[in-house]
C-alpha cells in the first residue's frame, strides 16, 4: 500500500506530484508529503497528516520551485498516523530523502546495529533505511548507489520495498528499487517519473519500464539506468499503456464508486465481445488455461476481500459447468495453514490489483510445490499477472474507489465464462451475458429507489443483516461488506438458514435486514427466514427477482438465468451502501482504516 510518484524533468514538479498523488490516494491517505529538490537554491520537504488537499494546501505560497522531486501518501503500518511518521523521511543531516512502500521487517535489528547515537525523529522502519544510507555513505565513503544497494543487501528476506530516494547534492537523480512492491518507470520526452502505480503519471507519460524484484535504476531526465540484482547494467524496454488519463478522472461523477457501479453494464459488454467472437466461441483464452482446468481432478481459488466473494459465486459455475470440485480460500488464511490438497490441484487467483501481498504469498507457496496457477485480475502486468502461470484480464478499466463494484461483478463473468468453456453447459452463455449487461443498466437507472431504501432503512442505524441462501447468500457477503466498509454500519452478511442457531438473538426492533431472493430452489426457505426476523422486530427490505417477487418486496430485480443473478443482485446492494453513506456525511471513495491496493500482509 502507500502510493508513490518522483518526477525528474524539465518542467515544474510540484504540480505533477500533486496531482500524481491525488490519483493514488486510493492506495492510503493517512498521511503525505512532498520534497522538491532545487540545488544550490535550496529545497523543500512538506509533510501533511490527513488527505493531499491538506498537504496541497500547505504548500501555497511557500515559493517552491524545482524540476525535480518525490512525494508519497502513506498508508500507516509501523508507526502512528502523525507527521513525523509521514514519508519522504530524511537523514540526518537533510542529505537523503526516501520514500518506500512495504514493510522492512528487521527494522528493530537494523537500528540496534548500526543507527545507535543517530537521533531518529520517527517511529517507522522508512527512516531506518535512509538513515543507514547517510551512515553508509560517510563512514564508508560510498557512493549513493553504493550505499542505497548496502543497505537493501542488510534487509531480510520477508521484507518488501518500493523505494525512491533523492541526494540533495544530486539534485536531478532519483534512485529507486523494489521488491514484492510494484514500480514503474516513466519516460517521456519532458523527463522521467517513477510511480507505484502507471495510472498516477499519465499525464506526463504511457510509457514504461517495469522495474523487477532486487533491481535497482538511477533516473535522470533524459537516461535511465538500470541494474539487476547482481549489479550488472540491464536494458528494458518500456510498454505502452492504453488508458488515457481522463479513464483515471471522476468525470462528472462525485465519486469514483458511484463512476465505478455505473460502468459495469459496459464491463459486461467489454468481457462479452472479448471472450466470444460473433460465431460464439470462445476467444482470448489460451487452450492451455482450459487444459490445465480440464486435467486437474480439484480448483481452488483463492483471494482476498471482494474477489473471495466473487470466488465464492464462480464456485458455482466451475462445479457445475466442468464437473470439478472447487474450493474457495481466503488468501491469508491458505498462505500458512495450507489445507490437504488433491493430486492434481489447479490454482486460480482472483484480484483487482493484481498486488495483494496475502494473495502473492499463496502464489509464491504454489509455484515453489510446482502446481499450476491462472490469476485473472484487473491490473495486468501486475505481480500476480506476472508470476502465474496463465492470466487472464478482468477489462474493467481503472477502480479507484477503495470499495470493489466494476471488478467483482468483472471476476464473475470472467469466471462464468472460463468455466463455461472449460465444461459442458448448454447454456447460450454469450447471449445470457448481453441480457445481464442490459438488465444491470435498467438497475443503474433506478438509482433513487436505492437512495430511499437506504435512507429509509439505514439512518441512525449501527447494525444490520443481509441473508439469502445459496448464490444469495455469496452475494449477501458481499453486499454487507460494501455497506459495512464504506457506512460503518456494522453488518453481518449470512447464510438466511444458519441465522437461528444463534446470531438471531441480535434482532432487534427495527433492524434492518436485507434479503436476497433470487434462488428457486430456496425460496420458499427464505421468505420463512424473513418471517423469523420480522417476528422479531427486524424491519425486512426484500430485494426479490421477477419470478420469485410478491407484494410488499422492496425492490424487484429484472430477470436473468438464475445462474447469473449474483450480477445483477449485488448492484442494488452497491447503491444502499453508497447512498447510505453520502446520508452519512461520509466520503464514499475513501474509507477510515483502508486503503485500496493491500500490498502488506
Ligand atoms: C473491498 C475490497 C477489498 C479487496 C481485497 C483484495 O471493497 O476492495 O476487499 O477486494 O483487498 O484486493 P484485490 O482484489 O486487489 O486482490
Amino acid at each position: 500500500m502507500c502510493g508513490i510518484v518522483g518526477y525528474t524533468g524539465i518542467n515544474q514538479v510540484l504540480p505533477s506530484l500533486l496531482k500524481g498523488l491525488e490519483k493514488l490516494e486510493y492506495r492510503g491517505y493517512d498521511s503525505a508529503g512532498v520534497y522538491v529538490s532545487n540545488g544550490a537554491a535550496g529545497d523543500f520537504l512538506i509533510r501533511e497528516k490527513g488527505r493531499v488537499s491538506k498537504l496541497e494546501a500547505a504548500t501555497k505560497g511557500k515559493g517552491i520551485a524545482g524540476t525535480a522531486g518525490i512525494a508519497h501518501t502513506r498508508w500507516a503500518t509501523h508507526g502512528g498516523v502523525s507527521v513525523e511518521n509521514a514519508h519522504p523521511h530524511m537523514s540526518e543531516d537533510g542529505r537523503f530523502y526516501l520514500v518506500h512502500n512495504g514493510v522492512i521487517e528487521n527494522y528493530d535489528e537494523l537500528r540496534d546495529t548500526y543507527l545507535q547515537g543517530v537521533t531518529l525523529h520517527s517511529e517507522t522502519d522508512t527512516e531506518i533505511a535512509v538513515q543507514l544510507i547517510d551512515k553508509f555513505s560517510k563512514e564508508d565513503q560510498l557512493s549513493t548507489l553504493d550505499a542505497f544497494r548496502k543497505m537493501i543487501a542488510l534487509l531480510d528476506d520477508n521484507s518488501a520495498y518500493g523505494f525512491l530516494l533523492m541526494d540533495r547534492e544530486t539534485p536531478n537523480l532519483m534512485y529507486a528499487a523494489k521488491k514484492k512492491s510494484p514500480l514503474l518507470i516513466g519516460v517521456s520526452d519532458s523527463g522521467n517519473v517513477v510511480t507505484s502505480d502507471a495510472a498516477a503519471m499519465l499525464d506526463v507519460t504511457q510509457n514504461f519500464i517495469e522495474l523487477m524484484d532486487g533491481e535497482v535504476a538511477i533516473i535522470d531526465k533524459a537516461k535511465v539506468t538500470l541494474f539487476d540484482a547482481a549489479g550488472q547494467e540491464i536494458t528494458r524496454e518500456a510498454f505502452h499503456i492504453d488508458i488515457d488519463a481522463s479513464e483515471t478522472d471522476k468525470g462528472v461523477y462525485p465519486y469514483y464508486m458511484l463512476k465505478e457501479v455505473d460502468e459495469q453494464a459496459i464491463v459486461a459488454r467489454t468481457l462479452s465481445q472479448h471472450y466470444f467472437d460473433d460465431d460464439n466461441q470462445i476467444q482470448n483464452i489460451d487452450p492451455a488455461i482450459i487444459e490445465a482446468i480440464q486435467s486437474a481432478d480439484r480448483l481452488y481459488i483463492v483471494a482476498a476481500g471482494t474477489s473471495y466473494h466473487a470466488g465464492l459465486v464462480g464456485k458455482r459455475y466451475f462445479e457445475q459447468w466442468t464437473g470439478k470440485p472447487t474450493e474457495v480460500h481466503i488468501s491469508s488464511e491458505f498462505a500458512y495453514d495450507q489445507p490437504l490438497l488433491s493430486d492434481k490441484p489447479f490454482f486460480i487467483f482472483l484480484s483487482q490489483s493484481g498486488e495483494t501481498a496475502d494473495s502473492r504469498e499463496v502464489l509464491d507457496n504454489v509455484i515453489k510445490q510446482g502446481f499450476g496457477s491462472l490469476t485473472i485480475a484487473n491490473v495486468m502486468n501486475s505481480t500476480l499477472t506476472r508470476e502465474a502461470d496463465f492470466a487472464l484480464p478482468l477489462l474493467a478499466g481503472p477502480e479507484i474507489a477503495v470499495a470493489s463494484t466494476k471488478a467483482y461483478t468483472a471476476q464473475i463473468i470472467v469466471e462464468a465464462i472460463l468455466a463455461h468453456a472449460a465444461g459442458n453447459s448448454t447454456l447460450d452463455l454469450k447471449h445470457e451475458l448481453a441480457k445481464v449487461a442490459v438488465e444491470m443498466q435498467v438497475i443503474i437507472d433506478q438509482k433513487e429507489v436505492f437512495k430511499t431504501i437506504a435512507e429509509s432503512a439505514l439512518r441512525d442505524r449501527r447494525s444490520a443483516f443481509y441473508i439469502g441462501r445459496g448464490l444469495d447468500a455469496a452475494v449477501a457477503v458481499e453486499a454487507a461488506l460494501k455497506l459495512k466498509e464504506i457506512s460503518y454500519v456494522q453488518t453481518e452478511g449470512f447464510a438466511a438458514g444458519e441465522l437461528k442457531h444463534g446470531t438471531i438473538s441480535l434482532i432487534e426492533e427495527g433492524t434492518p435486514v436485507f434479503a436476497l431472493l433470487t434462488q428457486t430452489k430456496t425460496a420458499g426457505l427464505v421468505r420463512g427466514e424473513i418471517a423469523q426476523v420480522t417476528a422479531r422486530g427486524a424491519n425486512a427490505v426484500i430485494i426479490s427477482s421477477k419470478a420469485l417477487a410478491k407484494a410488499g418486496d422492496a425492490y424487484v430485480l429484472p430477470e436473468v438465468n438464475e445462474l447469473l443473478m449474483p450480477l445483477l443482485t449485488v448492484i442494488p446492494a452497491q447503491l444502499i451502501a453508497y447512498y447510505a453513506t453520502l446520508d452519512r456525511g461520509l466520503d464514499v471513495d475513501r474509507p477510515r482504516n483502508l486503503a485500496k491496493s493491500v500490498t502488506v500482509q
